[in-house]
Protein backbone atom coordinates (compact mmCIF):
# COMPACT_ATOMS: atom_id res chain seq x y z
CA UNK A 1 0.00 0.00 0.00
CA UNK A 2 1.23 3.51 -0.80
CA UNK A 3 2.14 5.86 2.05
CA UNK A 4 0.26 8.50 -0.29
CA UNK A 5 -3.01 6.42 -1.15
CA UNK A 6 -3.65 7.87 2.44
CA UNK A 7 -4.00 11.05 0.65
CA UNK A 8 -5.25 10.69 -2.48
CA UNK A 9 -8.76 8.72 -3.16
CA UNK A 10 -9.53 6.97 -6.37
CA UNK A 11 -6.96 7.85 -8.80
CA UNK A 12 -5.92 4.51 -10.63
CA UNK A 13 -2.21 3.67 -11.01
CA UNK A 14 -0.41 4.24 -14.07
CA UNK A 15 1.37 1.57 -13.85
CA UNK A 16 4.50 3.90 -13.41
CA UNK A 17 5.97 2.92 -10.17
CA UNK A 18 9.49 3.75 -9.70
CA UNK A 19 11.86 2.82 -6.77
CA UNK A 20 15.32 4.19 -7.00
CA UNK A 21 17.90 2.79 -4.86
CA UNK A 22 17.91 3.91 -1.84
CA UNK A 23 13.85 3.64 -1.65
CA UNK A 24 12.46 5.90 -2.55
CA UNK A 25 9.69 5.93 -4.65
CA UNK A 26 7.94 7.96 -7.66
CA UNK A 27 4.31 7.06 -8.18
CA UNK A 28 2.36 8.32 -11.18
CA UNK A 29 -1.71 8.18 -11.20
CA UNK A 30 -3.84 8.53 -13.76
CA UNK A 31 -7.25 9.97 -13.79
CA UNK A 32 -9.88 7.26 -13.47
CA UNK A 33 -13.20 9.06 -13.78
CA UNK A 34 -14.53 8.91 -17.03
CA UNK A 35 -13.81 12.00 -18.81
CA UNK A 36 -13.52 12.12 -22.42
CA UNK A 37 -10.49 14.96 -23.13
CA UNK A 38 -11.25 18.14 -23.25
CA UNK A 39 -13.65 18.66 -26.38
CA UNK A 40 -11.35 20.86 -28.40
CA UNK A 41 -13.55 20.51 -31.39
CA UNK A 42 -16.97 21.36 -29.22
CA UNK A 43 -15.57 24.35 -27.76
CA UNK A 44 -14.29 25.95 -31.16
CA UNK A 45 -17.58 25.45 -33.07
CA UNK A 46 -19.25 27.23 -30.01
CA UNK A 47 -16.96 29.83 -29.64
CA UNK A 48 -16.53 30.47 -32.77
CA UNK A 49 -20.26 30.45 -33.84
CA UNK A 50 -21.22 32.92 -31.00
CA UNK A 51 -22.22 36.29 -31.65
CA UNK A 52 -18.75 37.30 -29.90
CA UNK A 53 -16.47 35.33 -30.89
CA UNK A 54 -13.94 33.07 -28.51
CA UNK A 55 -11.77 30.48 -27.73
CA UNK A 56 -10.42 29.30 -24.38
CA UNK A 57 -7.28 29.96 -23.07
CA UNK A 58 -6.75 26.28 -22.07
CA UNK A 59 -6.57 25.45 -25.80
CA UNK A 60 -3.14 27.53 -26.06
CA UNK A 61 -1.51 24.86 -24.45
CA UNK A 62 -0.63 21.86 -26.93
CA UNK A 63 3.30 20.67 -27.27
CA UNK A 64 3.59 24.25 -29.65
CA UNK A 65 2.34 26.67 -27.45
CA UNK A 66 3.73 25.21 -23.75
CA UNK A 67 6.89 25.55 -25.53
CA UNK A 68 5.89 29.39 -26.55
CA UNK A 69 4.70 29.93 -23.17
CA UNK A 70 8.56 28.84 -21.44
CA UNK A 71 9.60 31.67 -24.40
CA UNK A 72 6.98 34.15 -23.04
CA UNK A 73 8.47 33.66 -19.56
CA UNK A 74 11.99 34.01 -21.00
CA UNK A 75 11.50 37.55 -22.54
CA UNK A 76 12.71 40.71 -20.56
CA UNK A 77 8.46 42.23 -20.63
CA UNK A 78 7.37 39.32 -19.06
CA UNK A 79 8.06 39.88 -15.41
CA UNK A 80 5.39 37.46 -13.68
CA UNK A 81 7.30 34.24 -13.32
CA UNK A 82 10.23 35.75 -12.77
CA UNK A 83 8.87 37.87 -9.95
CA UNK A 84 7.14 35.15 -8.70
CA UNK A 85 10.36 32.88 -8.80
CA UNK A 86 12.47 35.51 -6.91
CA UNK A 87 9.36 35.94 -4.36
CA UNK A 88 10.12 32.13 -3.73
CA UNK A 89 13.40 32.58 -3.33
CA UNK A 90 13.63 35.04 -1.26
CA UNK A 91 10.57 33.64 1.56
CA UNK A 92 10.67 30.00 1.21
CA UNK A 93 11.73 29.55 4.92
CA UNK A 94 9.45 32.28 6.53
CA UNK A 95 6.46 30.09 4.04
CA UNK A 96 7.66 26.76 5.53
CA UNK A 97 7.76 28.23 8.57
CA UNK A 98 3.98 29.68 8.73
CA UNK A 99 2.79 25.85 7.55
CA UNK A 100 4.40 24.38 10.58
CA UNK A 101 1.86 20.83 10.13
CA UNK A 102 2.70 20.19 6.81
CA UNK A 103 4.10 17.51 5.46
CA UNK A 104 2.20 17.07 1.80
CA UNK A 105 3.00 19.47 -0.91
CA UNK A 106 0.36 19.14 -3.70
CA UNK A 107 0.87 21.50 -6.64
CA UNK A 108 -2.15 22.40 -9.58
CA UNK A 109 -0.47 22.77 -12.73
CA UNK A 110 3.15 21.80 -12.00
CA UNK A 111 4.54 22.17 -15.32
CA UNK A 112 8.27 21.63 -14.38
CA UNK A 113 7.92 22.17 -10.42
CA UNK A 114 10.99 24.73 -11.69
CA UNK A 115 9.27 27.31 -9.39
CA UNK A 116 8.75 24.92 -6.62
CA UNK A 117 12.41 24.03 -5.87
CA UNK A 118 13.04 26.38 -3.28
CA UNK A 119 9.75 25.79 -1.34
CA UNK A 120 11.15 21.46 -1.58
CA UNK A 121 14.32 22.59 -0.45
CA UNK A 122 13.46 24.03 2.75
CA UNK A 123 10.54 21.24 3.14
CA UNK A 124 12.73 18.77 3.04
CA UNK A 125 15.28 20.31 5.34
CA UNK A 126 12.89 20.39 8.02
CA UNK A 127 10.94 17.81 7.47
CA UNK A 128 12.07 14.22 8.76
CA UNK A 129 9.65 12.94 5.63
CA UNK A 130 7.68 14.83 2.53
CA UNK A 131 6.01 14.10 -0.23
CA UNK A 132 5.38 16.47 -3.38
CA UNK A 133 1.98 15.66 -4.87
CA UNK A 134 2.39 17.46 -8.65
CA UNK A 135 -1.05 17.37 -10.57
CA UNK A 136 -0.49 18.27 -14.18
CA UNK A 137 -1.77 17.17 -17.57
CA UNK A 138 1.63 16.74 -18.98
CA UNK A 139 3.36 14.22 -18.64
CA UNK A 140 6.51 16.22 -17.75
CA UNK A 141 6.09 15.18 -14.00
CA UNK A 142 7.57 11.81 -14.96
CA UNK A 143 10.63 13.55 -15.86
CA UNK A 144 10.56 16.27 -13.55
CA UNK A 145 9.56 13.73 -10.26
CA UNK A 146 12.68 11.58 -11.29
CA UNK A 147 14.88 14.25 -11.22
CA UNK A 148 13.51 15.92 -7.60
CA UNK A 149 13.63 11.96 -6.14
CA UNK A 150 17.53 12.25 -7.14
CA UNK A 151 17.99 15.76 -5.42
CA UNK A 152 16.14 14.96 -1.82
CA UNK A 153 16.65 11.40 -0.41
CA UNK A 154 13.67 11.84 1.59
CA UNK A 155 11.24 13.29 -0.41
CA UNK A 156 8.13 10.57 -2.12
CA UNK A 157 6.88 11.78 -5.19
CA UNK A 158 3.27 11.11 -6.60
CA UNK A 159 2.24 12.83 -9.40
CA UNK A 160 -1.33 12.89 -10.70
CA UNK A 161 -1.88 13.18 -14.49
CA UNK A 162 -4.80 14.98 -14.83
CA UNK A 163 -6.34 18.58 -14.79
CA UNK A 164 -6.32 20.35 -11.20
CA UNK A 165 -9.81 20.15 -11.02
CA UNK A 166 -10.23 16.77 -11.49
CA UNK A 167 -6.50 16.00 -9.63
CA UNK A 168 -7.74 18.31 -6.82
CA UNK A 169 -11.11 16.46 -6.39
CA UNK A 170 -9.02 13.14 -5.49
CA UNK A 171 -6.34 15.31 -2.89
CA UNK A 172 -8.53 14.50 0.53
CA UNK A 173 -8.04 15.15 4.28
CA UNK A 174 -4.52 14.16 5.55
CA UNK A 175 -4.94 11.80 8.55
CA UNK A 176 -1.08 12.42 9.77
CA UNK A 177 -0.33 15.88 9.30
CA UNK A 178 -0.95 18.22 6.97
CA UNK A 179 -1.23 19.67 3.39
CA UNK A 180 -0.18 22.97 1.40
CA UNK A 181 -2.00 23.77 -2.03
CA UNK A 182 0.05 25.63 -4.58
CA UNK A 183 -1.70 27.62 -7.17
CA UNK A 184 1.32 29.50 -8.90
CA UNK A 185 1.97 31.82 -12.02
CA UNK A 186 -1.40 33.73 -11.63
CA UNK A 187 -3.05 31.08 -13.46
CA UNK A 188 -5.87 32.08 -10.96
CA UNK A 189 -5.84 35.35 -13.59
CA UNK A 190 -7.65 33.15 -16.45
CA UNK A 191 -10.83 32.46 -14.27
CA UNK A 192 -13.47 34.84 -14.70
CA UNK A 193 -14.88 36.24 -10.80
CA UNK A 194 -17.43 34.05 -10.62
CA UNK A 195 -15.47 30.95 -11.12
CA UNK A 196 -12.41 32.47 -8.59
CA UNK A 197 -15.32 32.42 -6.69
CA UNK A 198 -16.11 28.90 -7.17
CA UNK A 199 -12.80 27.94 -7.03
CA UNK A 200 -11.90 28.98 -3.76
CA UNK A 201 -15.28 27.53 -2.20
CA UNK A 202 -13.93 24.30 -3.62
CA UNK A 203 -10.13 24.56 -1.93
CA UNK A 204 -11.99 25.63 1.14
CA UNK A 205 -13.81 22.30 0.96
CA UNK A 206 -10.26 19.99 0.97
CA UNK A 207 -8.86 22.50 3.39
CA UNK A 208 -8.40 20.58 6.97
CA UNK A 209 -7.63 23.04 9.57
CA UNK A 210 -3.36 22.88 9.67
CA UNK A 211 -3.93 22.92 6.12
CA UNK A 212 -3.32 26.06 3.42
CA UNK A 213 -3.33 27.27 0.19
CA UNK A 214 -0.92 29.46 -1.52
CA UNK A 215 -1.91 31.37 -4.23
CA UNK A 216 0.22 33.35 -7.00
CA UNK A 217 -1.55 36.93 -8.33
CA UNK A 218 -0.72 38.92 -10.58
CA UNK A 219 -1.22 42.94 -9.04
CA UNK A 220 -2.50 45.96 -11.08
CA UNK A 221 0.20 48.48 -11.84
CA UNK A 222 1.21 50.72 -14.53
CA UNK A 223 -0.36 49.78 -18.06
CA UNK A 224 2.55 50.37 -19.80
CA UNK A 225 4.39 47.56 -17.67
CA UNK A 226 1.31 45.30 -17.96
CA UNK A 227 0.50 45.97 -21.71
CA UNK A 228 4.45 45.12 -22.61
CA UNK A 229 4.25 42.03 -20.91
CA UNK A 230 2.37 40.63 -23.42
CA UNK A 231 3.35 42.72 -26.51
CA UNK A 232 6.78 41.63 -26.32
CA UNK A 233 9.30 43.11 -29.23
CA UNK A 234 10.41 39.77 -30.34
CA UNK A 235 6.32 38.57 -31.05
CA UNK A 236 6.91 35.68 -29.01
CA UNK A 237 3.47 36.71 -27.31
CA UNK A 238 2.09 36.88 -31.05
CA UNK A 239 3.06 33.81 -31.91
CA UNK A 240 1.65 32.00 -28.66
CA UNK A 241 -1.81 34.02 -29.65
CA UNK A 242 -1.23 32.80 -33.45
CA UNK A 243 -1.11 29.33 -32.84
CA UNK A 244 -4.49 28.81 -31.41
CA UNK A 245 -5.43 29.06 -35.32
CA UNK A 246 -2.78 26.85 -36.05
CA UNK A 247 -3.77 24.88 -33.45
CA UNK A 248 -7.26 24.77 -35.19
CA UNK A 249 -5.37 24.08 -38.57
CA UNK A 250 -3.94 21.23 -37.92
CA UNK A 251 -5.89 20.11 -35.68
CA UNK A 252 -9.18 20.28 -37.22
CA UNK A 253 -8.48 20.94 -40.51
CA UNK A 254 -8.92 24.87 -40.99
CA UNK A 255 -7.77 27.09 -43.36
CA UNK A 256 -7.20 30.27 -41.27
CA UNK A 257 -4.52 32.11 -43.23
CA UNK A 258 -2.35 33.86 -40.00
CA UNK A 259 -1.18 36.81 -42.54
CA UNK A 260 -4.56 37.76 -42.46
CA UNK A 261 -5.01 37.87 -38.26
CA UNK A 262 -3.63 40.43 -35.59
CA UNK A 263 -2.31 40.06 -31.99
CA UNK A 264 -4.26 42.71 -30.09
CA UNK A 265 -3.01 42.42 -26.09
CA UNK A 266 -4.59 45.92 -23.60
CA UNK A 267 -5.23 46.59 -20.46
CA UNK A 268 -9.27 46.87 -19.80
CA UNK A 269 -8.76 48.98 -16.99
CA UNK A 270 -13.06 48.21 -16.07
CA UNK A 271 -12.48 45.06 -15.54
CA UNK A 272 -8.67 44.71 -13.99
CA UNK A 273 -7.85 42.39 -16.91
CA UNK A 274 -5.28 41.92 -19.83
CA UNK A 275 -7.51 40.52 -22.82
CA UNK A 276 -5.84 39.04 -25.61
CA UNK A 277 -7.76 38.83 -29.39
CA UNK A 278 -7.21 37.71 -33.18
CA UNK A 279 -8.56 40.95 -35.33
CA UNK A 280 -9.26 40.05 -38.57
CA UNK A 281 -7.72 42.82 -40.67
CA UNK A 282 -10.27 42.13 -43.50
CA UNK A 283 -13.79 40.59 -44.24
CA UNK A 284 -13.26 36.54 -44.84
CA UNK A 285 -14.33 33.25 -44.88
CA UNK A 286 -12.33 30.55 -42.83
CA UNK A 287 -13.15 27.09 -43.17
CA UNK A 288 -13.04 23.85 -40.59
CA UNK A 289 -13.16 21.02 -42.45
CA UNK A 290 -13.37 18.79 -39.49
CA UNK A 291 -16.35 20.90 -37.94
CA UNK A 292 -17.92 21.11 -41.84
CA UNK A 293 -18.54 24.26 -41.35
CA UNK A 294 -17.44 28.10 -42.39
CA UNK A 295 -16.91 30.84 -40.23
CA UNK A 296 -16.96 34.43 -41.56
CA UNK A 297 -15.65 37.68 -40.12
CA UNK A 298 -15.68 40.98 -40.74
CA UNK A 299 -13.23 43.52 -41.12
CA UNK A 300 -11.77 43.98 -37.46
CA UNK A 301 -14.03 41.54 -36.36
CA UNK A 302 -12.13 39.63 -33.17
CA UNK A 303 -11.87 36.74 -31.32
CA UNK A 304 -11.30 37.01 -27.78
CA UNK A 305 -8.53 34.58 -26.50
CA UNK A 306 -7.43 35.39 -23.43
CA UNK A 307 -8.31 37.40 -19.69
CA UNK A 308 -5.56 37.75 -17.69
CA UNK A 309 -7.20 39.35 -14.15
CA UNK A 310 -4.75 41.42 -12.54
CA UNK A 311 -5.64 42.42 -8.23
CA UNK A 312 -4.79 44.89 -6.05
CA UNK A 313 -4.80 43.49 -2.46
CA UNK A 314 -8.38 44.51 -1.66
CA UNK A 315 -9.45 42.41 -4.31
CA UNK A 316 -7.61 39.23 -2.83
CA UNK A 317 -9.10 40.07 0.35
CA UNK A 318 -12.79 40.43 -0.73
CA UNK A 319 -12.14 37.35 -2.81
CA UNK A 320 -10.69 35.62 0.48
CA UNK A 321 -13.59 36.77 2.65
CA UNK A 322 -16.13 35.84 0.43
CA UNK A 323 -14.95 32.20 0.21
CA UNK A 324 -14.46 31.84 4.19
CA UNK A 325 -11.09 32.03 3.79
CA UNK A 326 -8.19 33.97 6.16
CA UNK A 327 -5.52 35.79 4.50
CA UNK A 328 -2.49 34.46 6.60
CA UNK A 329 0.50 36.44 5.05
CA UNK A 330 1.32 37.99 1.68
CA UNK A 331 4.78 38.23 0.39
CA UNK A 332 5.85 40.45 -2.89
CA UNK A 333 8.70 41.87 -4.73
CA UNK A 334 10.52 45.42 -3.87
CA UNK A 335 8.06 47.02 -6.72
CA UNK A 336 4.75 45.08 -5.82
CA UNK A 337 4.65 43.46 -9.30
CA UNK A 338 3.36 40.13 -8.21
CA UNK A 339 1.92 38.74 -4.59
CA UNK A 340 2.09 35.26 -3.30
CA UNK A 341 -0.62 35.15 -0.70
CA UNK A 342 -1.08 32.15 1.86
CA UNK A 343 -4.78 31.62 3.06
CA UNK A 344 -6.66 28.92 5.64
CA UNK A 345 -9.68 28.80 6.68
CA UNK A 346 -11.25 31.48 8.28
C1 LIG B 1 -0.31 31.37 -17.61
C2 LIG B 1 -2.41 32.47 -17.58
C3 LIG B 1 -0.68 33.18 -16.11
O1 LIG B 1 -2.04 35.29 -18.14
O2 LIG B 1 0.03 35.90 -17.99
C4 LIG B 1 1.10 34.83 -20.96
C5 LIG B 1 -0.67 33.26 -19.90
N1 LIG B 1 -0.81 34.71 -21.93
N2 LIG B 1 1.12 35.63 -22.03
C6 LIG B 1 -0.85 35.06 -18.19
C7 LIG B 1 -0.13 34.24 -20.90
C8 LIG B 1 -0.03 35.55 -22.63
C9 LIG B 1 -0.39 33.62 -18.48
N3 LIG B 1 -0.96 32.66 -17.46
Amino acid sequence: MLLNSVLIEKAKPLDITLKTSDGNRLTILGDSSNHSLDNFAQDVLAGLKAEKKSLSPKYFYDQTGSELFVQITQTEEYYPTRTEKSILDDYSAQIVDKCDKVNWLVELGSGSSEKTDSLLCEFHKKRKTFNYIPIDVSDIIIDSGKKLLEKYDRLSVTGILSDYERGLSLVSKVENGAKLILFLGSSIGNFEPVEIDAFLSMIRQTLGDADFILIGFDLVKDREVLQAAYNDAQGITEAFNYNILKRINRELDGNFDIGKFEHKAFFNEKHSRIEMHLVSKENQTVTIGALNTKISFKYKETIHTENSHKFTPEMIRAYADKAELEVVETWTDPQDYFALCLLRRA
